[in-house]
């Protein structure tokens, strides 16, 4: 597990492993920001071994769960990142070093006020290009329509994919929104 410092803290990025050292192979990385308990990242580490992922969750408790099921399912192409979201992005990761990232349920933050925490922002979507190889691939998931509509805003300019909820996979929120009969929305976009 890596932790990424509060913002009063330094950053040691020379601590931060080499994707293929930490892995032990050159595979490609699938990330995802707020990952929650981890339930979807684990089942997507067990489908598919061919793959390197990273989980970021700010939340030390959900790490621990993550951490937990990782552990006691002795996934070993999972890597967890005890951290901000952007901030992690900022301070660590190499240019196109990603080849899908994917956000699921981010905290949609309603009130007006509190909009300025989403992570679906101008900032981190420039972040998303410098890190992802040409080709590689955004997904977005909300239940949260002010959301989803800020999330087409801020990724405009990039080219959208049709997206599918076949295989896609799920996770604690998906079904908590499921059972009070809202809408999912994938939004699936490729860098240029
Ligand atoms: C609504 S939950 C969704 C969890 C999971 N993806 C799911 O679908 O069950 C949002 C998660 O994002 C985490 N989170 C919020 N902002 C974050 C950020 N800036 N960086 C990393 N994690 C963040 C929260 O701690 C929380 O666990």
């Amino acid at each position: 597990m890596f932790y990424v410092p509060e913002y009063y803290q330094e950053h040691k990025r020379e601590l931060f492993p080499n994707f293929n050292e930490f892995f032990g192979n050159d595979n490609p990385v699938h990330l995802e920001y707020c990952s929650g308990n981890g339930e979807w990242i684990i089942k997507k580490a067990q489908e598919h071994p061919e793959v390197n992922w990273v989980a970021v969750e700010v939340w030390f408790e959900r790490v621990r769960k993550i951490y937990s099921k990782m552990f006691n399912y002795g996934i070993d192409n999972l890597m967890i990142v005890s951290g901000e979201g952007l901030t992690f992005s900022r301070e660590y990761l190499p240019n196109h070093s990603l080849n899908g990232v994917y956000v699921n349920f981010p905290d949609p933050w309603p009130k007006d006020r509190h909009a300025k925490h989403r992570i679906i922002q101008r900032p981190f979507v420039e972040e998303l290009k410098r890190t992802l190889v040409p080709k590689g691939k955004v997904t977005l998931v909300t239940d949260n329509i002010p959301y989803k509509e800020q999330m087409e805003h801020e990724m405009d300019g990039w080219e959208r994919l049709p997206s599918s909820h076949e295989n896609y996979g799920s996770s604690f929120f998906e079904r908590l929104w499921l059972s009070h009969g809202l809408e999912i929305h994938h939004l699936c976009y490729v860098n240029h």
